[in-house]
């Protein structure tokens, strides 16, 4: 599949958008101050899949989260802005992914997968 470009600036704060890449589908947040802080309180050493928030997202665009909206359990795909950690819940059986896409709660044995993308200006960003 081809390269794909997302012009973020229709996304306000605190809303998602879903857009697909190779058939997957990409969830693209546009983070609150609040939802980053609480992704970069965390102890990273108790976390299921230990990741700093700074590795899943990119320096200076700390604002967006991009990651492929496929459950590391057995691929469902996750409702964003759902779950007790503001970020996302699979319905199929209870997983629980933070503001960063970190798994918290659930079954599923990792994070969600951040896909290969790059800021090809401040408000656009191409996957792939
Ligand atoms: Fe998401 Fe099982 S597929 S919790």
């Amino acid at each position: 599949g081809a390269p794909i470009e997302v012009d973020l600036s229709p996304i306000a704060e605190g809303q998602d958008i879903k857009v697909f890449w190779r058939g997957k589908p990409i969830y693209i947040s546009h983070r609150t101050k609040k939802q980053i802080d609480e992704a970069r309180a965390v102890n990273v050493a108790s976390l299921p899949d230990p990741q700093t928030d700074e590795a899943r997202v990119k320096s200076g665009h700390e604002q967006w989260l991009v990651v492929i909206g496929i459950c590391t359990h057995l691929g469902c795909i996750p409702i964003a802005h759902e779950g007790s950690y503001d970020g996302f819940f699979c319905p199929c059986h209870g997983s629980v992914y933070d503001t960063s896409g970190r798994i918290r709660q659930g079954p599923a044995p990792t994070n969600l997968a951040v896909p290969p993308y790059q800021f090809v200006s401040d408000t656009k960003i191409q996957i792939g």
